[in-house]
Parts: C-alpha cells; sequence; structure tokens
C-alpha cells in the first residue's frame, strides 16, 4: 500500500467514525423548531425541486375549466388543505407555525398545474405535506388542481361562496373510494362524463 492510499484510508475512517459518533450520542437535533443549515437546506430544496419537476413534467394535463370540477374541488381543499395552506384573506392557522418547512400559501401562490397534481397526489417525504393519493382516486386529486389553479386572486367572499357550492360529502366519499374507479356518469356528479387521465404507472419504490 503506498503512503498515500493508507493516508486516504486513514480519514475516511476518521470521518466516518466522525460521523458515526455525531450521530450515536444524539447531536443532531431533528427538531422541527431547529431550522437546517444553509447547506443542508440547499440541496434538500434542489433535490425536490428536480424531483417533482421530472415526474410532474410526464403527467398529460386534462381540461380543468369544467365549473362542477372545479366546486368539488373547493369543498375538497376546504376538507383537506385550508389548516395547512391558508384561504384568501386569512394570514395564518393554528398550525402553521410549527410546520418546518412551511407551506406555500395556496390562495396567493400559484403553481404549474401537474405539480400540483404530483405534489398532492404523492405528499412530500419529511415535510409534514401527505400524500393524497393513499385515499383518493385521480379524478378527486384532478378535481382539487381544478380549484388551486383559481384560488389565488379569488376574494374570501368567492371562496366561501364556492366552498359553499361544493357537492355534498357524501356523493364526494360515493365518488371517491379510492379504487381507481371513475365517477359514475349521470350527468350531475363533478366531472362526470370527463375524461381524466390516470398517471402512468412504474415509477421507482424507494
Ligand atoms: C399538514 C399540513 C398540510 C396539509 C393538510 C396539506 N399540505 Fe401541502 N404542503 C405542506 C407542506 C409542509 C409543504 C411544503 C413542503 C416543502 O416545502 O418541501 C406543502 C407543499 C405543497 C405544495 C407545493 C409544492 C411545491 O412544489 O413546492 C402544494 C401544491 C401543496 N402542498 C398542495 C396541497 C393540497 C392540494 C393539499 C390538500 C389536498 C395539501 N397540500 C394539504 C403541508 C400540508
Amino acid at each position: 500500500m503506498t503512503r498515500r492510499l493508507g493516508m486516504a484510508v486513514l480519514a475516511a475512517l476518521v470521518l466516518f467514525g466522525g460521523i458515526l459518533f455525531y450521530v450515536g450520542y444524539g447531536f443532531y437535533d431533528v427538531g422541527a423548531d431547529a431550522p437546517h443549515w444553509e447547506i443542508t437546506r440547499k440541496v434538500m430544496e434542489t433535490v425536490r425541486n428536480r424531483s417533482i419537476a421530472v415526474r410532474a413534467g410526464r403527467i398529460e394535463l386534462p381540461d380543468l375549466e369544467d365549473e362542477q370540477l372545479v366546486l368539488k374541488g373547493a369543498g375538497q381543499y376546504a376538507a383537506m388543505c385550508v389548516n395547512c395552506h391558508l384561504a384568501p384573506e386569512q394570514s395564518d392557522s393554528e398550525i402553521r407555525p410549527g410546520l418546518y418547512p412551511k407551506p406555500p400559501n395556496l390562495s396567493e401562490q400559484r403553481f404549474d398545474p401537474k405539480t400540483v397534481f404530483w405534489v398532492t397526489k404523492h405528499g412530500l417525504k419529511m415535510s409534514g405535506m401527505p400524500a393524497w393519493g393513499l385515499g383518493h382516486d385521480d379524478a378527486t386529486i384532478w378535481s382539487i388542481v381544478a380549484f388551486v389553479t383559481k384560488l389565488p386572486g379569488l376574494s374570501a367572499e368567492h371562496y366561501k361562496d364556492m366552498v359553499a357550492r361544493a357537492p355534498p360529502d357524501e356523493e364526494m366519499e360515493s365518488m371517491d373510494k379510492g379504487d381507481g374507479k371513475k365517477p359514475e356518469k349521470n350527468g350531475k356528479k363533478a366531472g362526470a362524463g370527463m375524461s381524466m387521465p390516470t398517471e402512468q404507472k412504474g415509477e421507482h419504490k424507494h
């Protein structure tokens, strides 16, 4: 073994030992109230943004203009998202100050619809953003996307009105068994008769 190689192996062992010591003695603070180091934050953000961009890029965008679809999404948003992502003219909620990273205010910030679909369906690891696709079919997720893309710029009054006009919960549940079946085509239900693309399967599992 040359001297150089010996030094490299020694350096690697010291580094590895240091990491083991740091982790083993619990030096790392996992508390959500202890911010990341700047470098950790940058790396995580880049990994997250690239991961979402590549996966969202493969999604086929349906027509999201149907009024019933948007209204269905309003009801879903008010039931599942508003506590973390806020409504127009709402400045904060009970849960938001404690979340790290902080959820974007979706009543002000606009995201690309494919991104909203992918993130809503799959969630984001270690962030508090749930994977809603585990309990909701793609058609329901698209209704949420249809509403979220309309949300920035709505007045508080308009928001409340849309939520009030959303189809009732029982109807949403029967459409929303999470078994991959499309809603019945009786012309009354939100999104009925519309073709909603189902996301391509075959992603890697981690
Ligand atoms: C318990 C809190 C919580 C709930 C409920 C929640 N989210 Fe999130 N969401 C988050 C957090 C935290 C982030 C930020 C994650 C990050 O920055 O890595 C986030 C991020 C997002 C983003 C931004 C993705 C990006 O590219 O930056 C979208 C869009 C989103 N959520 C949509 C939704 C929708 C739609 C719902 C309801 C179906 C929902 N979220 C419910 C916590 C939540």
